[in-house]
């Protein structure tokens, strides 16, 4: 996967609040504990992002909707650590970036009925067929979505890779308890950085195709 380097931290920097790590968090995962906003009563609405690259979701979301927090899980280091900066520099209270795996996060940490979004946007392709089942759109995956969810939520889930959206809209309709896709717009970019994420972005630049879909668990 080519990648242009990630700017480097601007130094004296401290994003610790920010940069969460699974090992030294309290299972079942509480809100509260890692967002000093969050109501005691569980009254607000908790987002996660799987996979959260350089963080343009993640930033953006989080200071256009304030009332509501995000929690972003990325698997490579730098690429955490380069978000939790950009958070902090931010000053943004309501949303933190966990450095960990997803996977087994949703399968070990989070409770049932939890949260009001699931975003997984441009996940890794693995395009060898024998490396499938790599994919993070899995059944197991997808079942801790579901479960996680709570009643009315929804998982977005955006690809540039036609076959892996295919096969996931697939799994979902045949063996996990969501709602069948909506289909979701393409928004005009209104400026250079106007993109849900910045795969979405260098897609769209190269003038290829998106597949976006919505689901809702009943
Ligand atoms: C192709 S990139 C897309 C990044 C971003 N979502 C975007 O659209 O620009 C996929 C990202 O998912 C991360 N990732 C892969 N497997 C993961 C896992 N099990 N848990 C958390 N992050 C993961 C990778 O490190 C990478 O940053």
């Amino acid at each position: 996967m080519g990648r242009r380097a990630l700017r480097k931290l601007p130094e004296g920097l401290d994003y610790s609040t920010h940069l969460l790590r699974p090992e030294t968090m309290q299972t079942p995962f509480q809100a509260s504990d890692y967002f000093s906003d969050f109501p005691q009563d569980g009254s607000a609405d908790l987002e996660i992002e799987v996979g959260s690259g350089k963080g343009l979701f993640l930033a953006n979301v989080a200071s256009a909707v304030p009332e509501r927090f995000f929690l972003g899980i990325e698997i490579a280091k730098k690429y955490a650590e380069f978000i939790a900066a950009k958070l902090a520099r931010r000053g943004l209270q309501n949303a933190r970036i966990m450095h960990g795996d997803a996977e087994r996060f949703f399968a070990e940490q989070l409770p049932d009925n939890l949260l009001a979004a699931v975003h997984v946007y441009f996940p890794d392709p693995w395009w060898k067929k024998r490396h499938h089942k790599r994919r993070i759109m899995n059944e197991r995956f997808l079942k801790d979505v579901a479960r996680v969810l709570r009643p009315g939520g929804s998982l977005h889930f955006w690809t540039d890779v036609q076959d892996y959206f295919e096969q996931a809209v697939e799994l979902i309709a045949t063996k996990i308890p969501l709602s069948p896709p909506h289909s979701v717009d393409e928004a005009t970019a209104e400026h250079d950085l106007d993109y849900r994420t910045h795969f979405e972005r260098r897609t769209r630049l190269h003038g290829e195709a998106v597949y976006r879909a919505r689901f809702e668990k009943p």
